[in-house]
């Protein structure tokens, strides 16, 4: 059985000495992630002392936020995919990028392809609002927000369903509705490609994720892993999430 992927988008809770920390007690209880396959996703000013700090951890996989679309030249602020030594995966457009940065289906469409041609796997967060929920958009939304997706095949992609109403909030979707969403979800990749890739695209559901929901999650067959904010960045909550699935 594949390992329940805990992707921990530690967004802008952790500074340096906190992050540091926090992998500190992670390598001295690494036998709690058994289970789990870990990706971390610190503040970008983190992640090359979080990746000294892992050593001998490579079972640990490290990713970006967010990245600019140019990997080099004239953008002042922005952050290349080719600024660190080595990267996993990068997180290509989060709600919080889209609507508290204004980032369009066409800037994460950019960015999506960067990661991609540069050979990191890409997270594509995609998901409704409230309003566009009781509007009965959600398809809708998902829709557009995954007609991006390039057409001819694709690889190192994985796709977060993170309903924008269930972020930070403490309201859970029903299994239902995640199953609902998540089967929209495949059945759009399966237009656009083979079972055989199709196959090998992960699904994460993300939204309020803790230890007290994460075993009924798990209820969802389609359901590979779980995109986690703010519980995962606090350790004890992250490893309390991680010994669930022990
Ligand atoms: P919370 O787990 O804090 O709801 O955040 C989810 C999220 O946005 C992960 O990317």
């Amino acid at each position: 059985m594949n390992r329940t992927i805990l992707a921990a988008n530690w967004k802008m809770y952790l500074n340096e000495d906190t992050s540091i920390d926090f992998i500190k007690k992670m390598s001295s209880d690494i036998e709690s992630f058994s289970n789990s396959e870990v990706i971390l996703f610190p503040s970008h000013t983190c992640i090359s002392q979080v990746q000294k700090e892992l050593k001998n951890l490579n079972d640990i996989k490290i990713g970006m936020q967010d990245c600019d679309i140019h990997t080099k030249g004239a953008y002042t602020g922005g952050v290349s995919l080719h600024g660190l030594s080595h990267i996993d995966f990068c997180i290509v457009g989060h709600s919080e990028r889209r609507l508290l940065y204004n980032e369009s289906d066409e800037v994460v469409k950019n960015k999506l392809e960067t990661v991609i041609s540069n050979g990191v796997n890409a997270i594509l967060c995609v998901g409704e609002t409230k309003e566009q929920k009781n509007d009965g958009n959600t398809f809708t939304v998902i829709d557009a927000q995954l007609s991006i997706l390039p057409k001819d095949a694709i690889s190192r992609l994985t796709i977060a369903y993170e309903p924008v109403w269930s972020i930070g909030s403490g309201e859970v979707p029903s299994n239902k509705y995640i199953e609902d969403v998540l089967s929209y979800i495949k059945n759009k990749l399966k237009s656009l490609y083979s079972d055989e890739i199709v196959e090998k695209i992960n699904l994460l559901y993300g939204g309020s994720v803790d230890k007290d929901n994460i075993n009924r999650l798990l209820e969802v067959k389609l359901i590979d892993g779980f995109l986690i904010g703010s519980a995962s960045a606090d350790f004890e909550s992250f490893k309390a999430i991680a010994d669930k699935l022990n």
